[in-house]
């Protein structure tokens, strides 16, 4: 993989980190992140070493304060920005990955930040972060999935007035909401993020990726639909050497080794 310069990414065995590192700008999305990012994602998913990944920030400021403001209306044409968007669909890459993705989420978390978190499965955040978006204020609309995403997560009453209004919302709210899965004091953010994924890691990887397929895919399906997907899933699930260890551990009152 080519070093990074706006992202951080490393391994600990079966658990990769992806690390934003822009501080001097709160970790904003400049185009050059975009590309590590869809670089990086890219190399997860095909990476048969990494089960789950963390999404973080560096500094102490931010998670991500949205795309970054300074590199706005630098393409050379609206053509090519949009062409250039549907090349390299960041967000779609994000939310197709198999892979569990947690975010641990410290400071702001605006505009595209939050989009981020919501592209996650899991959501953890420190006391003191703050979740917002600012785009309607300055005469855009959020476009790293958000406003498809949030009310997906959020009553549709709440995900209007933070796509309206543009208010910033507290990590308590942001619990209350269901933005988040869990509020932490800052210094508890990576190992309660570090827990969830060794808790993910500890089961059948292939029952966890089904599993994730089936909530991914089955949101967007009808119920009748989405039922059948299920159905199709447990039964690739049942082929597997882990289902049939699974059980087995049960019936002998043993934890199972899933293979890895
Ligand atoms: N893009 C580019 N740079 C950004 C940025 C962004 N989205 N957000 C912050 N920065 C930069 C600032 O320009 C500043 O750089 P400087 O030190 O070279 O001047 C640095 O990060 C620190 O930000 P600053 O504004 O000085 O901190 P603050 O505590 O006063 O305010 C925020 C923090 C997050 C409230 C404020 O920076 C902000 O509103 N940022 C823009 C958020 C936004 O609109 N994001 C969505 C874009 S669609």
């Amino acid at each position: 993989m080519p070093p990074f310069q706006t992202i951080l990414y490393s391994k600990e065995g079966p658990l990769a980190y992806i690390t934003l590192n822009r501080p001097q700008a709160l970790n904003a999305v400049s185009i050059q992140m975009r590309d590590e990012l869809y670089a990086v994602l890219g190399s997860v998913a095909e990476d048969p070493d990494v089960q789950a990944v963390i999404l973080q920030g560096v500094g102490e400021r931010a998670f991500c304060a949205g795309a970054d403001i300074s590199e706005f209306g630098t393409a050379p044409s609206r053509a090519i920005a949009r062409r250039v968007r549907w090349q390299r669909d960041l967000w779609g890459l994000f939310l197709a990955q198999e892979k569990p993705l947690i975010a641990a989420i410290h400071g702001y978390a605006l505009g595209a930040g939050v989009e981020m978190a919501l592209c996650c499965d899991l959501r953890v955040a420190s006391e003191e972060a703050q979740f917002g978006l600012p785009e309607v204020g300055l005469g855009m609309v959020p476009t790293a999935g958000g406003t498809q995403t949030l009310p997906r997560h959020i009553p549709l009453g709440k995900a209007m007035e933070m796509v309206l209004l543009g208010d910033r919302i507290g990590a308590g709210e942001a619990l209350r909401l269901g933005l988040v899965n869990r509020v932490v004091p800052r210094p508890r953010l990576l190992p309660t993020a570090q827990e969830m994924a060794s808790r993910i890691l500890s089961l059948s990887p292939v029952a966890v990726r089904l599993a994730k397929a089936a909530v991914v895919r089955g949101l967007d399906l009808s119920l009748e639909a989405g039922l059948a997907l299920e159905s199709r899933l447990l039964a690739q699930a049942l082929t597997s050497q882990d289902a049939r260890e699974g059980v087995q551990s049960v019936l002998e009152g043993r934890p199972p080794h899933f293979q890895r």
